[in-house]
């Protein structure tokens, strides 16, 4: 986009950095072979491949092996689940949280169909998980509980260490899906007793179509893609080298960012929207550190959000993912927003590039829009 853009919609996608696009232009002039050829050229990829699987694995304190490549977040999402679900299935509860991104949500649905138990565990208004909720349900037919590390949306950051430990004690798998958080929080997937977790290169400013299921050694899953084998047999297909050594620089980067900086005008942001009588969203505390989320009760937010693209801001009503064609917003529903503040909702999501004066810039139209449509 060539004119003017202020884009606060980098939970959706963040720009991809240039160091990243550098890294990658040069792995594809000059890598060219397949990671799975025996040859000069493949042996090249295959050790572009394993530095960038070894980096990844370095920041999550995992083991190189226990990265599995995948296609993005989705796809590690249903292989988490339906490779477990499929590869110990004489345990049929499936424990999620309400606030799960539709690819943990709809894989569930399918998994309901054929026969397994689903759960699904409230949040609080803040979007908290009830963990004596959870507790209470887990038993001896329970296979796994999957919960979101930090929310798409409205940005709450789940206890994960209590509920690794909690699930570890019971010896019930625990995958926990990171994508808004792997870069930005530290995560240790040793010390919180995650089993799975996964993540995806394109919101940390890395490329489009490339992620990675964590899987802890020793635990064994049914591929849900068959073939030639790649990834120890767990996902088969050619790997994208470039998208992985792209994916590794990506986290190399966003793990220097400077998050204090996002967070105060975060901060700013937020005060400047709540003196508007906006309503905050999510967790003041634990909070992913770019988002917010704002409702303005009985306001059409979604004619805010084509003013506010028409003038160069690019934020969002939901999560791209579930833009598409559905009216129910089943995340925000959970935390117990009605359908007034729903359809009032806008979601921002800050990044380093972000200044004070696009802010301010969006602060404007915001008040603007809101003088004008005083009696929404
Ligand atoms: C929390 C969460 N999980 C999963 C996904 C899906 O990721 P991908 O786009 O890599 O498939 C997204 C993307 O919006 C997300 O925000």
């Amino acid at each position: 986009m060539k004119s003017k853009c202020i884009y606060l919609d980098n939970a959706s996608t963040k720009k991809i950095y240039p160091e990243v696009i550098k890294v990658m232009q040069n792995h594809m002039l000059n890598i060219d072979g397949n990671p799975g050829s025996v040859h000069k050229l493949g042996e090249e990829a295959r050790n572009a491949l394993d530095s960038a699987r070894k980096s990844i694995a370095d920041n999550i304190r995992a083991k190189a092996w226990e990265i599995i490549f995948t296609s993005g977040a989705t796809e590690s999402n249903n292989l988490a689940l339906k490779g477990l679900a499929e590869r110990y299935n004489d345990r049929k509860k499936i424990i999620i949280s309400s606030i799960e991104h539709s690819s943990i949500y709809e894989c569930c649905q399918e998994l309901k169909n054929k026969g397994y138990d689903i759960i699904e565990v409230p949040v609080n208004e803040k979007g908290y998980l009830n963990i004596s909720y959870l507790e209470n349900i887990m038993d001896k037919n329970t296979l796994l509980v999957s919960v979101i590390y930090g929310n798409n949306e409205f940005g709450t950051i789940q206890d994960i260490g209590r509920i690794g430990k909690i699930c570890r004690d019971r010896r019930v798998f625990f995958h926990t899906d990171a994508v808004q958080s792997l870069g930005n929080e530290k995560i240790d997937v040793m010390a919180m007793n995650i089993d799975l977790l996964s993540a995806s290169a394109h919101k940390l400013g890395g490329p489009k179509g490339i992620g990675f299921l964590y899987l802890r050694e020793g635990i064994d899953i049914i591929p849900i893609i068959q073939g030639g084998g790649q990834e120890k047999g767990r996902r088969s297909g050619t790997e994208n080298v470039a998208g992985a050594v792209g994916f590794a620089k990506a986290l190399e980067i966003s793990v220097g960012i400077n998050k204090k900086k996002v967070i105060e005008l975060r901060e700013y942001f937020i005060k400047k929207l709540e003196n508007m009588n906006g309503k905050i969203n999510g967790s003041r505390e634990n909070r992913l550190f770019n988002n917010v989320n704002v409702s303005f009760p009985g306001l059409k937010a979604e004619n805010l959000l084509i003013v506010l693209s028409e003038r160069g801001v690019m934020c969002s009503t939901r999560s791209a993912c579930s833009e598409k064609g559905k009216k129910y917003n089943r995340i925000l529903s959970a935390i117990g927003l009605d359908e007034k503040d729903i359809n009032g909702t806008l979601r921002f999501s800050l990044s380093e590039y972000t200044k004070r004066k696009d802010i301010d810039y969006t602060l404007s139209i915001i008040s603007d829009y809101l003088i004008i449509n005083k009696n929404f």
